[in-house]
């Protein structure tokens, strides 16, 4: 029986999720099965700007030094999401950041936030989503820092980061990275293009994070072709983290039998990437049906709650589980 965690580690890989404070502090059962399944804990919001920057010149830690605290009692390690997104900026970005500010601004914010973990971060998501979904002409999407940075911008974070903490990884995290078709496949050669630029300029960067936010629905995974992204990846002398795994069953899979169905894409796709060696850390995004980001953002059309994840919302173990195990036991 055992745990995912000890499951992982008898293989040498880490395995852990992303939680949010409130249930970790709220709900007693699900923080008892946190520690027992986990080695890693991933805030999943709350060391977003929106969190952490309440105003232009103030760092609200509480709730993340929480789960920092939380993550050492029960010896998991601990991971730090996000540095640089285009997203959960707060409300006074708009207005305070320009041209003339941003580079003093994201510096500021770098060197506080990471120091502030410095000697005890597993790893950090620098730099967030910065490759364009489709078609922009040098690969990057459109965002503020780069509207007010320049390309530079993603270098000068993984920089500023290294000089805050030295021991933490450092990684560039993205999504859609997974699937067969002509988009993804181009997205996946853009951030090969940015991994070798990074690594040829000597910019302090340790991992690729490939976030794994998979549809069940969707016509499935190349083989050979991710094989071989992952190989190039690993000859730049990089890790990779599957960083936000879940599987989104969007409206179409039937009830009955959707349990197998998405444990079977948790063993289709975790068979494949734990093939690379330099893949060694598997990060679901969330533990439990219970507190998962899709059921307000990817929910199912005919309304019933989605299971996306390894344990039920009775914090039970399900069929993803026993997947999830049997990938680390054959990896
Ligand atoms: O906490 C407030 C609550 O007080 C308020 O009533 C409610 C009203 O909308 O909002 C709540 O905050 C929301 C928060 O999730 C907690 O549910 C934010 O509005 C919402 O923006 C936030 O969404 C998060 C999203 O990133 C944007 O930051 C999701 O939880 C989180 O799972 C999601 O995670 C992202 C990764 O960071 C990057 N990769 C994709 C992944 C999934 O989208």
């Amino acid at each position: 029986k055992t745990s995912l965690r000890e499951r992982a580690a008898s293989q040498g890989l880490i395995y852990g999720a992303a939680a949010s404070y409130q249930p970790l502090r709220a709900n007693l059962e699900f923080a008892q099965r946190f520690a027992q399944e986990c080695a890693i804990l991933v805030p999943t919001n709350e060391l977003k700007w929106q969190i952490l920057r309440p105003t232009p010149d103030q760092f609200d830690f509480r709730r993340s030094d929480w789960m920092a605290r939380f993550a050492q009692k029960h010896n998991m390690l601990f991971r730090g999401h996000t540095l640089v997104w285009y997203q959960a900026l707060p409300q006074w970005f708009k207005e305070t950041v320009n041209r003339k500010n941003a580079e003093r601004i994201l510096t500021d914010h770098i060197t506080t936030v990471v120091k502030h973990y410095a000697g005890n971060m597993h790893s950090w998501d620098v730099v967030n989503e910065a490759i364009a979904p489709n078609g922009s002409k040098d690969g990057l999407r459109q965002t503020p820092w780069l509207r007010f940075l320049g390309a530079d911008y993603i270098e000068m974070a993984f920089r500023t980061a290294a000089a805050a903490d030295p021991q933490a990884l450092l990684v560039y995290n993205d999504n859609n990275l997974e699937y067969d078709n002509p988009k993804t496949e181009a997205k996946r050669s853009r951030v090969l293009k940015l991994l070798e630029r990074l690594k040829s300029k000597r910019v302090p960067i340790h991992a690729l994070g490939i976030q794994s936010h998979i549809g069940a629905s969707s016509q499935g995974f190349n083989a050979k072709k991710l094989r071989s992204f992952l190989k190039e990846v690993a000859s730049l002398g990089l890790k990779i983290f599957i960083t936000e795994m879940d599987v989104l069953e969007k409206n179409l899979l039937e009830l009955e039998n959707r349990d197998a169905i998405i444990a079977g894409v948790y063993q289709d796709y975790l068979s494949l990437v734990l093939d690379e060696p330099a893949v060694n850390t598997v990060i679901t995004w969330g533990l439990s049906d219970r507190y998962t980001w899709a059921a307000n953002f990817a929910p199912r059309q005919d309304g019933a709650p989605v299971r996306p994840l390894p344990l039920d919302t009775q914090l039970e173990r399900k069929l993803a589980w026993n997947a999830i195990a049997l990938a680390f036991d054959q990896a």
